[in-house]
């Protein structure tokens, strides 16, 4: 048993690429490994939320992954902001960490850019946080995209400085997990790249029937084949990609021979992808809003996360103190 540790944005609801990427790892992971997966709500401060609203955002994220098939009877889930003793270990290694190497980093030098009002200590020591959440579990792999790549790059940094700096072999450092090429990428509606949440092109686990059936309308296709057999356009390759996962293959090969005589109609294609889309989806939000009006459940899991995640936690921030020096009298 490996342990992982992944964090989740707590701004952000799940979309279909979500769920058959990422989401279906952890579902993986959690029956193989000691996962600790936790929501991410102390990076979430950089941006200045609203108390109500970061209030909210976190329950609906940690309704979307318990409604996703997060299992927290195997995977530890928990509210980063329930275990403060990654904020003491934060503050230990930022004592190592050099402002230099902090303002190189890309998603440093990207807020800059973006939000040049906005540039706070905490975006700057975003990487030592990230850090912390993962080394305080000793986290062996942290399943993450290749975004955070440099992030997990400074982690293992930081562990071994550490290691350095007190000649101990303490920390392990951590490697991304990256089910690679086996992952489904779910593309957008509006005729290229990939489902996401900033593209504006997504669906949501959490769209309404109405709200899915109008993206899906409103889906980019093209003028239609012009010749027997042609090869189908990106956008309409895009709407068959998303048909592969959530309709049945006899469906599929319908809408491609379709194609291929050019007797498809787009709109009956749009109509057939749109109700096979909300028959994955409507079960995960009636769940949704389910867990979401049972409180003591999410209560529930979130203490029993918490404990856990502090019993890891704990131990390693005792030792940490001790290897650093403080001593009991
Ligand atoms: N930075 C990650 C993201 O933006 C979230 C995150 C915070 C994280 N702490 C983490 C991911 C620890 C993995 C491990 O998605």
């Amino acid at each position: 048993m490996d342990i992982v540790v992944s964090g989740i944005r707590s701004t952000g609801n799940l979309h279909l690429g979500n769920y058959y990427g990422a989401m279906k790892n952890f579902l993986r992971m959690q029956d193989e490994n000691r996962c600790f997966f936790f929501i991410a709500d102390y990076h979430a401060l950089t941006t200045h939320p609203k108390p109500m609203d970061l209030a909210g955002n976190i329950r609906q994220v940690l309704a979307e992954y318990l409604a996703s098939g997060i299992d927290p009877e195997k995977a530890t889930i928990f509210i980063q902001s329930d275990v403060p003793e990654v904020s003491e270990l934060y503050l230990l290694l930022n004592m190592n960490a050099y402002v230099g190497e902090l303002e190189r980093t890309a998603s440093f030098k990207e807020k800059i850019r973006k939000h040049p009002d906005n540039i706070n200590a905490g975006l700057l020591t975003y990487p030592v946080l990230m850090a912390a959440d993962i080394i305080i579990h000793k986290a062996k792999y942290v399943p993450v995209g290749k975004d955070q790549e440099q992030h997990l790059e400074m982690t293992r940094r930081f562990a071994r400085r550490f290691n350095m700096m007190y000649e101990v072999d303490y920390f392990p450092e951590p490697s991304a997990y990256n089910f690679g090429q086996q992952l489904v990428k779910i593309p957008g509606l509006d005729g290229s790249g990939k489902m996401g949440k900033s593209e504006g092109n997504g669906i949501f686990l959490f769209d309404t029937p109405e709200e899915i059936r109008k993206k899906v309308m409103k889906a980019v296709t093209d003028a239609g084949p012009r010749s027997l057999n042609e090869e189908p356009s990106e956008p309409i390759k895009n709407l068959f990609t998303i048909m592969e996962v959530v309709s049945d293959p006899s469906t599929l090969q319908y809408f491609k021979e379709k194609h291929a005589t050019c007797e498809i109609r787009y709109g009956d294609l749009k109509k057939q992808l749109a109700e096979d889309i909300i028959k994955v989806t409507s079960p995960i939000r009636e769940r949704i809003v389910e867990i979401l009006a049972d409180k003591p459940y999410m209560a529930k899991v979130v203490k029993s996360g918490a404990e856990r995640a502090r019993e890891s936690a704990s131990r390693t921030v005792r030792e940490v103190r001790e290897i650093i020096g403080y001593r009991p009298f």
